[in-house]
């Protein structure tokens, strides 16, 4: 029996690492498609790649939307879900009714802390795994992936009982400890040599440490009116407001994990010097969105950080005045749209 991974949200991460699951062996690919449908049914995903060259990648069915993705009754064993996390806006989850079998394992690819939780509520017997992706990918037209730089892929079980102390690993956290290294090996096999496998907790210091630098840069660039991130590195004030940004969520992580902060991550000091560095002339993902006129990632970037601090009775000041301040200009925006 062939493998089989659906891509919910085949944009550029989603169809990105589609198209290197597509080449394991044995594996067979598929993409439940919005926008890009009609250009992806017809010509498969052109992907360009300065790691892995140019190429198509046809998947084995394109569904137009989540019903026709029910009507095939296939058994899927990965749903890779590649949506921006937007939970203000939709509940992805719902995209995923009809489709978890028994050994359906959810594996999602999306930046930001809490993007689990609505997917163990509405599934709580499927396997979900967690996973955070340094790789930079656009695409710029439908159904075109360009893969910019960078592949590496940090995947985790969601296994939130074992946060607390003492909890034994169950039959059912071992499979899904399986599941997830059967995952790392299939994109390994599709040439991600930089696939990276984590325990839950492991994944979870992971996922504080990408929104650390999200958090600092992300909004930062919005609120300073578009700015590039080598640009604010370089700003004797704007550094400090990032440094201080960095520390307050790897001064939180540990406290709400309940564990020291691993050593193998890089400190706020080196993550502003390589930044300082960096003339890719590049802006954060946020910023790309809110000049696009689109909704940002917000609420798992910000919002859901803070709010998972405050259950354990600890604000991030910094934080929260930028979500305070970026929630309500992307409100006005909605409105004056609207009039
Ligand atoms: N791009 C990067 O370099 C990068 C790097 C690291 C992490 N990430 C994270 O990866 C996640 C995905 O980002 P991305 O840049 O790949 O976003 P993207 O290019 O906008 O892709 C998202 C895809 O999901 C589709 N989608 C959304 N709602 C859907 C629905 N209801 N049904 C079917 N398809 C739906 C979108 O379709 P439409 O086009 O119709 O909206 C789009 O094709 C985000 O959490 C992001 O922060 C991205
Ligand atoms: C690959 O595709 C990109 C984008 O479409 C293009 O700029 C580049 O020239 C192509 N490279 C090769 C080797 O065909
Ligand atoms: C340079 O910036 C890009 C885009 O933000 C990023 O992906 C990359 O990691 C940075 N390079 C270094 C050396 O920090």
């Amino acid at each position: 029996m062939p493998i089989r991974v659906l891509l919910v949200g085949a944009g550029a991460i989603g169809a990105f690492y589609g198209s290197r699951l597509a080449t394991a062996p044995n594996t067979l690919v598929s993409a439940l498609c919005r926008s890009n449908f009609r250009a992806v049914k017809d010509n498969g995903f052109h992907v360009s790649s300065p790691k892995y060259g140019n190429s198509t990648f046809r998947p084995e069915y394109a569904f137009s939307n989540p019903g026709e993705a029910r009507k095939a009754q296939i058994k899927w064993d990965y749903l890779l879900v590649a949506t921006k996390a937007l939970p203000d806006l939709s509940d992805d989850s719902e995209l995923l009714e009809g489709l978890v079998g028994p050994e359906t394992s959810i594996v999602l690819v999306q930046n930001g802390l809490g993007v689990e939780e609505p997917y163990r509520k509405r599934f709580p017997k499927a396997t979900v795994l967690s996973a955070v992706t340094i790789a930079s990918a656009a695409q710029p037209s439908h159904g075109k992936i360009q893969h910019n730089r960078w592949t590496r892929i940090s995947i985790g079980p969601y296994l939130p009982h074992l946060d607390k102390e003492g909890t034994e690993e169950s039959s059912e956290d071992e499979q899904a400890n399986a599941k997830n290294s059967r995952f790392v090996e299939l994109l390994r096999e599709g040439g991600i040599e930089d696939a990276e496998l984590y325990s839950h907790a492991g994944l979870q210091f992971v996922r504080w440490h990408k929104i650390a630098i999200n958090a600092a840069m992300n909004p930062s660039s919005v609120l300073s009116g578009g700015s590039e991130n080598q640009a604010m590195a370089l700003d004797p004030e704007l550094s400090r407001h990032l440094l201080a940004v960095m520390e307050e969520v790897l001064d939180t992580a540990p406290r709400v994990l309940g564990k020291p902060l691993p050593d193998k991550l890089a400190s706020p000091q080196k993550i502003l010097e390589s930044t300082k560095k960096n003339t890719s002339g590049s802006k954060p993902s946020m910023q790309l969105d809110w000049a696009e006129g689109k909704r940002m990632e917000l609420e798992v970037i910000l919002g859901n950080p803070i709010r998972i601090a405050r259950e354990k009775g600890i604000e991030m000041p910094r934080l929260q005045s930028m979500y305070a301040l970026l929630k309500m200009a992307q409100e006005n925006r909605q409105k004056q749209s609207k009039l």
